[in-house]
């Protein structure tokens, strides 16, 4: 039915609209602020932090820390949350603080533009998290340095127990890194508790050091200060491409992999900041800052482009990782613990 007005009555509602007008924001113009707890490198949280302020004009305040360390701030505070979003970072823990309670649910309109592995993150998790890269485990080795020393190259897990590598292994702690906790729930999955464990007391004698983040191993490898870094493989190839001696290597074996996730922490003091985030994080657009700052793994959005570096899924032997159990919080909590008592304890 048409509906027409009086001149005055007009002249209202076109005031009334402006006023409505003016109080919002326009595009790029937002408001106020969002908190981020980012798990990816530094570079990647900064590009991340400066695109979305350019993108909405509401301000980043962001913190960085390795993934088991952002779960366990998360969880010390529920009762009073300081974060809005937890960006990146292993899936497991994020799974793990759904089941907890500790995350938001949200259906971002943009899910539909997810390839199914992103999305099944999202689905297991009742969307209080959702996929956004995945990146398969791996380690390196420096190339120069094992010739100079003469050793043959390893390509399997079995290979970094070899004597000749005693104390030159480097690998992050699976409390602080999910990185090392992939790494944990893959020997599990691939060989068998028990087994597992027994490789990973033998592995301790070779490990130089337990670093917190994941990817320093890599890092470490590029300098020839260890011989050998077991991270994922990405973090292995952004040191290659900088010109490091870098080998990557896949484990003859097989290995596992990682649905890198995002989330909006429950409780969250800029929900709608939170959210605009959060969509603006799963855009193609965003997820091109990847290879930008090489970060080197599969993006989750399938109009995103994958970076001609990143190790190709297609040809790696991958477990079928089971999130589901490795991600659950009684199963995390339990094979944390184990590690603590039977290999960190050990003396070396
Ligand atoms: O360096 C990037 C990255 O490997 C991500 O792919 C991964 O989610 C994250 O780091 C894990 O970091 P950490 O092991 O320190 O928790």
């Amino acid at each position: 039915m048409p509906i027409s007005l009086g001149r005055s009555a007009m002249l209202r509602a076109l005031l009334a609209l402006g006023a409505a007008c003016a109080a919002l924001p326009a595009a790029g113009q937002g408001v106020g602020q969002v908190v981020v707890y980012c798990s990816v490198p530094e570079d990647w949280c900064n590009a991340v932090a400066r695109g979305f302020e350019q993108a909405s004009g509401i301000r980043v305040a962001m913190t960085r820390r390795s993934s088991g360390e952002t779960y366990a701030l998360i969880r010390a505070e529920a009762a009073n949350p300081r974060g809005d979003v937890w960006f990146g970072g292993t899936g497991d823990p994020h799974l793990q603080a759904a089941e907890e309670g500790l995350l938001e649910e949200y259906r971002s309109p943009l899910l539909d533009q997810l390839h199914p592995w992103a999305l099944r993150q999202a689905e297991q998790a009742r969307f209080r998290t959702v996929g956004i890269y995945a990146g398969a485990l791996g380690y390196s080795y420096n190339r120069r340095e094992l010739e100079r020393r003469r050793i043959a190259p390893p390509t399997s897990w079995a290979d970094l127990l070899r004597p000749e590598f005693r104390g030159e292994v480097q690998v992050a702690n699976p409390n602080s890194s999910g990185t090392a906790y992939t790494m944990l729930a893959t020997l599990v999955q691939l060989m068998g508790e028990e087994p597992a464990f027994q490789y990973l007391r033998q592995l301790h004698r070779n490990v130089a050091q337990y670093t917190r983040s994941g990817a320093a191993p890599a890092r470490a490898v590029a300098t020839g200060e260890a011989l050998i870094g077991i991270t994922f493989q990405h973090d292995a190839v952004a040191q290659a491409v900088q010109g490091a001696p870098v080998v990557v290597v896949s484990p003859a074996e097989g290995t596992g992999y990682e649905i890198g996730s995002m989330s909006i922490i429950r409780g969250a003091r800029n929900l709608e900041n939170a959210r605009r985030f959060y969509d603006w994080a799963l855009s193609a657009e965003a997820m091109a800052i990847m290879p930008r700052v090489q970060a080197f793994q599969v993006p989750a959005n399938r109009n995103a482009p994958v970076p001609p570096e990143a190790p190709d899924f297609s040809r790696l032997r991958l477990i079928d990782y089971d999130f589901a159990r490795w991600g659950s919080s009684a199963e995390r909590t339990r094979l944390l613990a184990r590690w603590d008592r039977e290999i960190a304890a050990l003396p070396r």
